[in-house]
């Protein structure tokens, strides 16, 4: 029986990419993917750094790993991603259960590091740079791949160095990937029966300026023009960068997502300009303005932090006029937390813990509002989705018997969650619907996600093979 290896992922959806390439690589090695952590010879966490909290989740994960490794003497537990990198042999130091630490850039060289461990029995430390970016693999091959959107980073690291912010210190400076290897991979993707690619970068407006290789709006035309591949998304988006020919993207390429994520972080531009986010807060209204220009109905979301250093009761209630003026379609939070090696570290004055969630349950309260009451205007009207598979709640495969037992999960275009049942009486194989377009009418409006029937009850769309790939 082959080696069997289990990949934990905290953090981004750039950590979930660099995932699926470390599983690559050990199937390559021989391992192949473990169903789950207890039937595992290898353990590998990849973290994150992000916050304070994220950076404690995965210490008290691999805390936990000590009692799985006393079961399993032979056990071999590796730790990579953020943390890694900015830790380094401090966490072998930390935790005596753990074998090895390989920071961001060393995924490729995951065989070799195992190699070390296993025949030498050596703890590795691995968190060595460097300015070329790894020739990715395709990761086509996974067994994972029943599922019809996937992630495809298209460049490493950031060099925007946010006052706040980790990344530029754990992913090294901004490296982009050749344009032929990234549509290579979606290529792959996609006779393998992916449907939706979301390409992944820090800051992907600033794609391939560094190298001159072709800009992100060439990329994306490029991309646009893939036989078989129905949508296209792209995060993150640097307000700073977002060009108008990107904007103009929007209305002239037909499978990009009318969706678009622009973490604005504050409304208020003192904060801003402490953060050093190169933009003011009018600066990034007029862009929303430009991009509402070019698709009036486009889905806007954002980031924002909470309790910046120095961040008043004035400067905060900016950021909530802000967010009543954009109107988001949605949006993610969170309170400031000091990271050591970003430079707001040393800024000062703190806010308050009690202030920052105060502040935070706040900003959630005038966003949940504007959310429902933008979901609640949906309800009527059909809109086309890109189904996921069986939804998790409210499931009782084997007991197809009556429709609305089953439900199924999709997201509109504009990245809005629905799910679906498809009626009493209805047929409902897992092969009807997953990597499907299926046109639904929403029903029923919640803050987070909307429900509805399929029109007509068939799916309309099949896939370009004109069968479904994904089918159990
Ligand atoms: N490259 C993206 C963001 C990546 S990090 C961008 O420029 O927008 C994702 C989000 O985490 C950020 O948008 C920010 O809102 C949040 N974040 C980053 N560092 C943080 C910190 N130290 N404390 C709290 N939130 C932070
Ligand atoms: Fe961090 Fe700023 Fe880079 Fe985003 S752009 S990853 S927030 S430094
Ligand atoms: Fe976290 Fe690293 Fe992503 S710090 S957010 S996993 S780039």
């Amino acid at each position: 029986m082959r080696k069997q290896a289990y990949i934990h992922t905290l953090g981004c959806q750039m950590n979930v990419y660099d995932s699926d390439q470390m599983n690559n690589r050990l199937q390559a090695a021989g391992y192949e993917q473990a169903k789950s952590m207890e039937a595992a010879d290898l353990v590998i966490l990849n973290t994150c750094a992000i916050r304070e909290k994220a950076q404690q989740k995965a210490f008290s994960f691999l805390g936990r790993l000590a009692a799985l490794k006393r079961k399993k003497p032979g056990l071999i537990i590796g730790v990579g991603g953020c943390v890694a990198q900015q830790e380094g042999e401090k966490i072998l130091e930390r935790m005596p259960h753990l074998d090895f630490v390989f920071g961001t850039h060393a995924a490729a060289r995951l065989p070799g590091i195992i190699q070390l461990v296993t025949s030498e029995k050596r703890r590795v430390v691995d968190t060595e740079m460097s300015e070329i970016i790894d020739a990715y693999e395709s990761t086509r091959a996974l067994s994972e791949i029943s599922k019809p959107t996937r992630f495809v980073t298209i460049m490493r690291g950031c060099e925007n160095y946010c006052a706040y912010c980790v990344v530029p210190y754990v992913r090294g400076s901004e490296v982009s990937r050749d344009p032929r290897d990234i549509l290579a991979e979606i290529r792959d993707l996609v006779a393998a029966g992916v449907r939706e690619v979301t390409l992944l970068g820090q800051n992907v407006n600033s794609y391939g300026m560094k190298e001159r290789l072709c800009p992100f709006p060439e990329l994306l035309k490029k991309v646009n023009e893939i036989d078989g591949l129905q949508r296209i998304r792209f995060t993150t988006s640097h307000p700073k960068d977002l060009s108008e020919d990107l904007m103009r993207a929007f209305t002239e390429l037909d499978k990009l997502c009318n969706h678009i994520h622009l973490p604005v972080q504050s409304g208020s531009n003192l904060i801003l300009e402490r953060m050093n986010r190169k933009y003011t807060r009018e600066i990034y209204l007029k862009k929303v303005e430009r991009l509402r220009h070019y698709r009036p109905d486009i889905a806007i979301t954002s980031d924002f932090i909470v309790g910046f250093p120095g961040e008043t009761a004035d400067d905060f209630k900016k950021t909530l006029d802000m967010i009543r003026e954009v109107e988001y379609d949605g949006l993610f939070a969170f309170k400031y937390s000091d990271r050591p090696q970003a430079p707001a570290v040393k800024m000062t004055p703190k806010v308050p813990e009690a202030t920052k969630l105060k502040r935070l349950q706040r900003l959630l309260d005038v966003q949940g509002r504007i959310g429902i009451r933008k979901n609640k205007a949906l309800v009527g009207s059909v809109r086309e989705i890109l189904v996921d598979g069986l939804s998790k709640k409210k499931v009782e495969l084997g007991r197809a018997d009556g429709a609305d037992r089953v439900q199924w999960t999709g997201r509109t275009t504009t990245n809005k969650i629905v799910n679906f049942s498809p009626g009493e009486g209805a047929e409902t194989k897992i092969s009807d619907y997953t990597g499907v377009l299926v046109q639904v009418e929403i029903k029923r409006a919640f803050p987070h996600s909307l429900w509805g029937r399929p029109v007509p009850a068939e799916p309309t769309a099949p896939n370009v093979k004109g069968e479904n790939c994904f089918a159990a």
